[in-house]
């Protein structure tokens, strides 16, 4: 669908209270109107700078920067630079992460999403970011398709707003730390109720799995990572380390 740049989108005045991937706003372009949904990635990205004046301007997200910035100083303690990373980026969306990397003198990354529009934002709006990006679901990856990834000899992977909520799931996220190489870098955060006892996400159990046995966690921090319609924080939970190993699948 094409939008023209008068586009104007309205936050919903509502009592009560939706979860994040219930959350909405209403998009106005000419006589056309629209109810988006935050979750409704396909929708959003099909029109040209919606998804950073929602998120980042409107409701102060500021997942990329928190974790490039904790990547960057996890990094340097360690006495290494950006500049040989070798990313592959998962839930990549239009780019904002890669983007941050890029900045950081990131060597390389690569953009995986499962929806078609993603890629084709991160090519509209970011197009010196990436130098490969797949549409590709890692709950059923292609052997043809992990043998390409696996050929690109990742050495970091991150994966940003993207877990959780019916997003990507723990087994695709344990396939991309799996595709990466032993001593790579992984940075990543997940809203801090899929940590707690009682969640089902299966999340919690997987993380501990990873910390006890897999990944030689680094640095861990609490952080707004944006707001939600009613102006109140989401909390999020950040993780930096480095894999030690495979997860037996
Ligand atoms: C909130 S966006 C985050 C995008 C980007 N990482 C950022 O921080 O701006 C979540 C992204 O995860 C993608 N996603 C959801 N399920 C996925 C899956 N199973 N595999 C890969 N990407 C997925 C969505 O399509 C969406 O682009």
């Amino acid at each position: 669908m094409i939008f023209t740049q008068e586009y104007q989108f309205y936050l919903p005045q509502i009592d009560e209270h939706l979860d994040q991937d219930e959350e909405f706003i209403i998009l106005e372009d000419g006589d056309r109107v629209e109810k988006i949904l935050f979750h409704e990635y396909h929708k959003i990205y099909e029109v040209p700078g919606l998804y950073e004046k929602l998120f980042y301007r409107r409701l102060r997200c500021q997942s990329p920067t928190v974790i490039a910035d904790m990547l960057a100083e996890n990094m340097a303690r360690n006495g290494q630079d950006m500049s040989r990373l070798r990313v592959l980026d998962l839930g990549a969306g239009n780019g904002m992460v890669g983007e941050e990397l890029k900045n950081r003198n990131a060597e390389m990354l690569v953009g995986v999403d499962v929806i078609p529009e993603a890629k084709m934002a991160a090519l509209r709006d970011r197009s010196d970011v990436y130098e490969d990006y797949h549409v590709l679901d890692f709950t059923d990856l292609d052997p043809k398709d992990e043998l390409e990834m696996r050929s690109c000899r990742f050495n970091c992977l991150v994966t940003v707003a993207a877990l959780g909520f019916g997003d990507i799931p723990p087994e695709a996220f344990l396939t991309a730390f799996n595709i990466v190489e032993n001593g790579s870098w992984i940075a990543f955060n997940i809203r801090d109720k899929f940590l707690t006892k009682d969640d089902e996400s299966g999340f919690r159990d997987v993380l501990q799995n990873l910390t006890e046995h897999h990944f030689d966690l680094k640095d861990s921090k609490k952080y707004v990572h944006r707001y939600n319609l009613h102006g109140e924080p989401l909390t999020y939970k950040a993780f930096v380390g480095v894999k030690l190993n495979n997860v037996e699948e």
